[in-house]
């Protein structure tokens, strides 16, 4: 797993943190720093900020930092070495041969490799004798053989023992089946097929690798739909159904339906931007890996409760990720598939007038809000317009609100200004509440009161902080760096937290190597990257870092000797007494 020091000291001086992370991020530039919106959380001012002097991130909103792999590894979902070769290559280097290797990654090989067995067998199954119910189901259903084809679509036989056969026969083992998630265990470890008897979706990632499955009964039996569940290369809520075939595709406009069937549909109609979800709730990170592809995204959910309910919280998230939104309700409840079916060869046509036709977000939620209302009523027409100041309160644009604002007045012959001091009340009421919880958040963790990563700091707040001190200084000032690490050994710490972190710089300074953010990223957690770019970025500038050096030692030294509240609490008479007499001391 080690990659040579050499080759992360070389990719280090060929690659500009600010340059990666603004192929993600809009940055700008803010004093020492550039600033940006945070993309691993949902936010409308920006808290997210790159130095790009000492390379790392760091987000006061959510507390996500660290440096460029540690970005890397969190925005593509990669372990360390996967992160380092992307960015190796990005910076025109090779990453050296056989570093690769890591176990993971070798068992993420297989996995893909075994599923790629996999779809190809299902796929032949379905042009087998045993196949022949389950490809009239799909012929049934109005697809071609070109898209079954095109899919990859498969069967998988009912006796569920053939995969697991079949793919002992190819040398994968047992364990990696499981693994894979095509094979359960028995209690009895017996090893078996775990899709029988169902149509079979694979579904591939943007690298064209199979990653999982879905599979759907061709009876009424529930489930309806066998998914694979999470595995090394499988994560549902990172991965949308068929963008892998939409993202070049699209043209800047993907289309976000529910099911397997509808994506299916769709592209058979010539609408190859249709992705879904992989049989969950749009999370957030599927919404910026569609923002990657799509200038805009058009929600097509189902018109039933549960689509309208799944199109509420879809909105705010691809609102937030940056893209232009569209609501395409389809008349008479159906969904995208049997839309096409039903219209024959006029639905695509059609269906391409109610995508030009669809509203944004805003249209739709006013227009969801504005049919539970009866606006002859004056209370009603007050408490409608009341939510709808709510909503337009969220919007930033001035002009987009103007276009509602008038909108509305016309609808409801309500004046126009009064309606824009309705919504003036509301950003004013939400600003305010927004203020109050994130100062309230800064409180709590100055006081180290909710660090959930240093357990121990709570109960030694004028340590560990000295400690920050110091691991901010080992990072920014080489000659601090020197200094600290012939003064203070790791076991000098008194917060094991910090301890590790500083272990792993100690080493690196004994070895006579830099400990900069990016050097430290083998060896620590993405976790620990984080909080060190917190520390980082919190410190203080120090005119003299040398001396600065000198008083934190000076007071972590002080606070060495001191017991903790805890020990305090529990500690004989005889010791306390002695511990007293200690302050004192000090004191005079
Ligand atoms: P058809 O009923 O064949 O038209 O399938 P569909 O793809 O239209 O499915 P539907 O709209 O009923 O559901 C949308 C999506 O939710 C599916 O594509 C699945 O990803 C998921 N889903 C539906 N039913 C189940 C289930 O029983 N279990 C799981 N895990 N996921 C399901
Ligand atoms: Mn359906």
């Amino acid at each position: 797993m080690a990659i040579p020091d050499e080759f992360i000291q070389e990719l280090k001086a060929r690659t500009d943190i600010a340059e990666v992370i603004s192929s993600y991020v809009q940055l700008k530039r803010s004093g020492r720093s550039m600033m940006g919106l945070c993309p691993f959380h949902s936010e409308r001012s920006p808290s997210f900020s790159v130095n790009r002097e000492n390379g790392y991130f760091h987000c006061f909103g959510c507390g996500a930092g660290g440096d460029v792999i540690t970005f890397i590894r969190k925005i593509e979902n990669m372990d360390y070495v996967e992160a380092v070769t992307l960015l190796a290559q990005r910076a025109g280097m090779t990453v050296p041969e056989n570093t690769t290797d890591s176990g993971l990654g070798q068992l993420k090989v297989r996995i893909c490799e075994l599923n790629r067995e996999a779809a190809r067998f299902y796929h032949r199954q379905l042009y087998s004798e045993k196949g022949k119910e389950a490809l009239s189901y799909l012929r049934g259903r109005g697809l071609t053989e070109k898209t079954i084809i095109h899919f990859g679509l498969g069967y998988s036989p009912s006796s569920r023992y053939e995969l697991v056969n079949y793919l002992k026969e190819k040398g994968f083992s047992a364990n990696e089946m499981v693994q894979a998630n095509v094979a359960v265990k028995s209690q009895r470890g017996y090893i078996f097929d775990r899709f029988s008897d169902r149509v079979m979706f694979p579904i591939i990632d943007l690298k064209g690798q199979v990653i999982a499955f879905g599979g759907r009964i061709m009876s009424d039996v529930k489930p309806k739909y066998l998914n694979t569940s999470d595995t090394p290369v499988f994560n549902k809520s990172r991965n949308l159904f068929s963008l892998q075939l939409a993202k070049n595709k699209a043209g800047g406009r993907l289309i976000l339906v529910e099911g397997y069937m509808d994506v299916i549909a769709l592209h058979q109609a010539g609408f190859e931007g249709a992705v879904a979800t992989l049989g969950t709730a749009l999370t957030e990170e599927q919404a910026m890996l569609m923002k990657k592809y799509a200038e805009e995204v058009v929600v097509c959910y189902d018109a039933d409760a549960a689509g309208q309910k799944a199109t509420e919280r879809a909105l705010p998230l691809l609102r937030k990720a940056g893209v232009r939104v569209r609501v395409l309700r389809i008349p008479s409840g159906k969904d995208p598939d049997e839309f096409m079916r039903s219209y024959g060869e006029q639905g695509p046509a059609r269906f391409g007038m109610l995508i030009e036709r669809s509203g944004n977000d805003m249209d739709y939620r006013l227009s969801l809000l504005r049919s539970s209302f009866h606006l002859e009523i004056p209370e009603q027409r007050v408490e409608y317009l009341t939510r709808c100041a709510e909503l337009l309160s969220r919007l930033e644009n001035p002009v987009e609100q103007d276009v509602y604002l008038s909108r509305l007045a016309e609808e409801t012959g309500v004046e126009k200004s009064a309606i824009r001091r309705l919504v003036q009340k509301e950003s004013g009421a939400r600003a305010k509440k927004e203020q109050r919880t994130s100062q309230r958040q800064v409180q709590l963790q100055a006081g180290g009161r909710t660090d959930r990563l240093n357990t121990e700091k709570a109960g030694r707040l004028r340590g560990a902080n000295a400690e920050e001190a110091l691991l901010a200084l080992m990072l920014l000032e080489p000659d601090a760096a020197a200094l600290i690490v012939q003064k203070l050994t790791p076991d000098g710490f008194v917060t094991s937290f910090n301890r590790r972190i500083y272990q792993v710089m100690h080493q690196r300074v004994l070895e006579g190597k830099e400990v900069s953010l990016m050097d430290l990223s083998s060896q620590l957690s993405p976790e620990e990257m984080s909080r060190l770019a917190q520390i980082a970025d919190r410190r203080p500038r120090e005119n003299d870092p040398l001396s600065a050096a000198g008083v934190y030692l000076g007071i972590l030294e002080e606070e060495r000797g001191r017991m903790t509240r805890e020990q305090i609490a529990s500690a004989d008479e005889e010791t306390l007494r002695e511990e007293i007499e200690r302050l004192r001391r000090k004191k005079q």
